[in-house]
């Protein structure tokens, strides 16, 4: 586990110094939790997301997808239950006014019980403390903290205050009109994305004619104040979302929400993530809107996390908002029942699937960071660092390399850059002994790259190389477009 988790500190360092993600306003020192995608970074999001959309949109006849905007009513969010529910039982320290969450304070004594091989103690305590989470008690949560004698990591205490429930959602003021009551002017920035999707639901549905069982897709910006921000972009405070709400027949729920656990585990392994990295776990606390819950989870380098959220959220959120904006939002079914009469006006119930952009890309990237020592022919060692990126994604498919700045192979390799760069995304590069640019090549993650040399002139053939087992061919120029775009 300290390997990986030096590991971890490396790969930090390592997206970093390749202009993968930066931390935000850096300059002033940084703002916790918050981090920004550089020039490598956006294009690997970028990349994924369109994966996901093409998935669920391109591939899914009966998806749409949409872009509701961040700002939403004050009143949907207490329509939805966040503004009474959408909180984390928190605890402080009295002596170093640190704030925890509850079950992150018990997760890590528990964590480090089994580290000292009291694997018993450890399983019991967090199944005592999934049983009080489960009951909201909150005073039993902070007898069970006492009793584990669980200390504050700053002030070494067990001087607690009691637990008390921490909203999440930031506010904020919307507009310049002056009114006698604060409140009306507040709005919130979204926790989620799907709230977007629920309140187009009739629009999307009348205008898309859309029928049962259909799907609205989107991504987006959300934002939650967490308390323990931590690990690196698995935790933010400001995060992307790509959500998708399935709306079906009451009564199928269970069907879909079966399907939509393979279809989405499926997803994850086909872009390259390895089966035995993923788990599913089923939710022990149900949240206030759903009638089954579970999480993809990845084996992520501090242990076992959640990826995905896909929850059955019944008819919850349509129903909250016909009552509070005191719109009829139903659906008309046509399709006939077993005595032959149609279905009729329902609410339809919700499946969803809900992953974390920023958390799919912390996955990619610590699956793919390598650090990889070898003994070459003549018995000296040889080191690389290498991203292996899977060739659809990597933010960057073809390096093309001219061996020197003259001699014309400049002028070949512009050629090839411009055949190429309306098909994937190419990176041109003359600087440096050819070494040194592969070396560069490896530790971005760039899955092939080309080398124009002399030899180029004579016989119209150029050097490939493989990023993940370095093998070298040679192939025709040519060539080079279609290879590519077959890996891809
Ligand atoms: N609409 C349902 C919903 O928001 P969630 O389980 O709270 O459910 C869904 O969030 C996904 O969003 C999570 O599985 C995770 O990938 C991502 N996510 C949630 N909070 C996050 C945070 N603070 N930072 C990064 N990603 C987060």
């Amino acid at each position: 586990m300290a390997n990986e988790a030096n590991n971890f500190q490396e790969l930090i360092s390592h997206c970093k110094e390749y202009g993968y993600i930066f931390q935000s306003s850096e300059i002033y020192d940084g703002l916790s939790a918050v981090y920004d995608y550089g020039q490598l970074g956006a294009q690997l999001k970028k990349n994924l997301r369109d994966e996901w959309w093409k998935s669920m949109t391109q591939m899914h006849e009966n998806i749409v997808g949409i872009d509701a905007a961040i700002f939403m009513h004050p009143t949907v969010w207490k329509a939805s239950g966040h503004v009474d529910n959408f909180s984390d039982p928190m605890i402080d320290n009295k002596d170093s006014n640190k704030r925890y969450r509850v079950d992150h304070l018990i997760e890590g004594h528990a964590e480090e019980l089994g580290q000292d091989g009291k694997k018993e103690e450890e399983y019991a305590l967090l199944k005592s403390m999934d049983e009080l989470l489960a009951k909201d008690d909150f005073a039993g949560l902070k007898t069970l903290i006492e009793t584990n004698n669980i200390k504050c990591s700053v002030s070494k205490t067990c001087n607690w205050t009691d637990v008390r429930q921490f909203n999440l959602m930031f506010k904020t003021e919307f507009g310049a009109v002056a009114s006698d009551n604060p409140e009306d002017n507040i709005v919130y920035l979204r926790p989620e994305t799907a709230q977007g999707i629920f309140v187009n639901f009739l629009n999307v549905q009348k205008t898309g004619r859309m029928k049962i069982p259909f799907g609205i897709a989107q991504t987006g910006k959300a934002f939650r104040n967490e308390i323990v921000a931590r690990q690196f972009i698995f935790r933010m405070r400001e995060f992307e979302q790509m959500e998708m709400q399935f709306f079906v027949r009451p009564g199928t729920q269970m069907e879909w929400y079966q399907y939509w656990q393979n279809a989405r585990i499926a997803w994850h392994q086909s872009i390259g993530i390895p089966a035995e990295k993923l788990r599913f776990h089923d939710h022990v606390k149900l949240a206030h809107y759903a009638d089954a819950a579970l999480d993809i989870e990845f084996e992520f380098p501090f242990g076992w996390k959640e990826l995905e959220g896909i929850h059955s959220r019944t008819d919850f959120d349509l129903t909250q908002h016909a009552k509070f904006s005191k719109k009829k939002i139903q659906y008309f079914d046509n399709d006939l029942n077993e005595e032959g009469k149609p279905y009729g006006n329902y609410t339809p119930y919700v499946v969803e699937t809900s992953v974390g952009l920023d958390r799919l890309f912390l996955t990619v990237i610590s699956l793919a960071y390598a650090e990889e020592k070898w003994n070459k022919e003549d018995g000296t060692e040889d080191s690389r660092v290498v991203l292996r990126i899977p060739a659809k994604i990597a933010p960057t498919k073809l390096a093309i390399l001219p061996l020197l700045k003259k001699d014309g192979l400049p002028e070949i390799a512009r050629q090839l850059m411009n055949d190429c760069k309306g098909s994937f995304m190419c990176f041109y590069e003359e600087k440096d002994a050819i070494g040194k640019r592969y070396r560069r090549m490896d530790a971005i993650g760039t899955p092939f790259c080309v080398t124009i040399d002399h030899q180029t002139k004579e016989d119209n053939t150029v050097t490939i190389r493989y990023r993940d087992d370095m093998r070298q061919e040679r192939i025709a120029l040519s060539e080079v477009k279609n290879l590519v775009l077959s890996k891809l």
